[in-house]
């Protein structure tokens, strides 16, 4: 059984030259076929959750759908699910899809925390990263929400952009600072193989500042977050007091979770599943009422283990040593003492008296430490 559930909309106004998610440029008619299909899927996957703690709706952009269908989803949402009364609801919304309408659908039906790409506060960033939306748009999505009383508000952002030099991200981080949004997701940019920024990369065109500027970005959104009172509690996350995603914590806890839609990913009954990712056939194989499940693998034994204390390692705490002795019945070493050793003699990660964690070194080597408990 799960209490959380993800619901994925794979729609976008254009793509971003850098994003390799599952989404596809907006139809409308194709989304109303889309979120009939989602409506099935609901239905097949209800009976496995308990009363849900935790829905996150995201994308791609949720927020491009119509007040309308955002109502309709709702409503599916809540015909099918039991939620519990201080459930953490979150949509994305990308900044210029927002409007009063969507908003008060949103507010009507639970929705108390919101999340914006925003990405840069320079327009020709946006531009340069295929953003639909310039910097006046975002504080017009953002101070919209904030008139609409949402209370919790993240906002993504992404540096080691191309050409981007240390003064612009302290811009950026600054100038998001004094808007106090309770969350900020700072995310370095990754190169995915299957995106135009990669092939213009690949083709010499685009120039990445050096790792050591990109360490330097990393270092600077620690201590300027924390000065300004937000915790850093997962690698790339940020929070004021008592605003922690619950709902990410759930991955990073490795627990249970519905993964609905197009692509998305699930982990129930100690399976992760991943969805069929074209819409035209996620939407016939609900047609047929079947759960449109693309790839499943069997998370056991070692592989349970690993994945466990990966995830765990995440969060700036690290993994609970008590945790993992009751899921698994017995002490880390056991599986992964003699790597550990060699990590933490190397400083990159380390124990305290409840846990085991990355060291602030470790953060930013943590690819290679993951790499390694495979
Ligand atoms: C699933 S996206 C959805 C957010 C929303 N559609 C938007 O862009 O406004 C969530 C976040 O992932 C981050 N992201 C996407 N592609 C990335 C990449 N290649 N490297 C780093 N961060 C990325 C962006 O910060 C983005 O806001
Ligand atoms: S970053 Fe957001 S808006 Fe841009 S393509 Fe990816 S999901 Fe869509």
């Amino acid at each position: 059984m799960a209490t959380s559930v993800y619901i994925h909309i794979p729609f976008c106004a254009t793509k971003c030259y850098y994003c390799a998610f599952n989404t596809y440029t907006f139809h409308k008619e194709q989304a109303k076929a889309y979120l009939q299909a989602l409506r099935t899927e609901i239905a097949l996957y209800a009976p496995e959750t308990d009363p849900l703690q935790t829905i996150f709706i995201g994308g791609g952009t949720p927020s491009i759908l119509s007040a309308n269908a955002l109502a309709q989803l709702f409503n599916d949402i809540h015909q099918h699910f039991q939620i519990t009364p201080d459930a953490e609801i979150t949509v994305e919304c990308n900044p210029g899809t927002v409007d009063s309408e969507k908003l008060r659908v949103m507010q009507d039906n639970g929705v108390n925390r919101l999340s914006f790409g925003l990405q840069a506060m320079q327009d020709e960033t946006l531009k340069q990263l295929g953003r639909i939306h310039t910097v006046a748009e975002f504080l017009q999505s953002y101070h919209l929400a904030r008139e609409h009383r949402f209370e919790n508000i993240n906002i993504d952002l992404i540096f080691a952009l191309p050409d981007q030099k240390m003064d612009a991200w302290h811009h950026t981080l600054n100038e998001v600072i004094s808007l106090e949004p309770d969350h900020i997701s700072a995310y370095n940019l990754v190169m995915e193989e299957t995106t135009p920024f990669y092939e213009w990369w690949q083709a010499g065109e685009l120039h990445l500042p050096t790792e050591d500027t990109e360490a330097d970005m990393f270092q600077y959104t620690i201590d300027t977050l924390t000065t300004h009172g937000y915790t850093h509690y997962e690698i790339c996350n940020f929070a004021k007091p008592n605003r922690y995603a619950r709902h990410n914590l759930v991955y990073w806890n490795n627990q249970p979770c519905i993964g609905l839609g197009a692509g998305a990913c699930g982990y129930l009954n100690g399976v992760r599943y991943t969805n069929i990712r074209g819409i035209a056939p996620y939407i016939s194989k609900l047609s047929q009422r079947h759960k449109p499940i693309a790839d499943t693998e069997h998370l056991t034994g070692h592989a349970e283990k690993s994945e466990t204390l990966m995830l765990a390692l995440r969060k700036r705490e690290g993994i609970s040593l008590e945790d993992y002795q009751d899921r698994f019945g017995e002490k880390i070493e056991v599986a992964f003492g003699s790597i550990l050793k060699k990590w933490i003699d190397l400083r990159l990660l380390e124990r305290t008296p409840t846990h085991l964690r990355l060291t602030p070194r470790g953060l930013f080597l943590a690819n290679e430490v993951f790499v390694e408990l495979m």
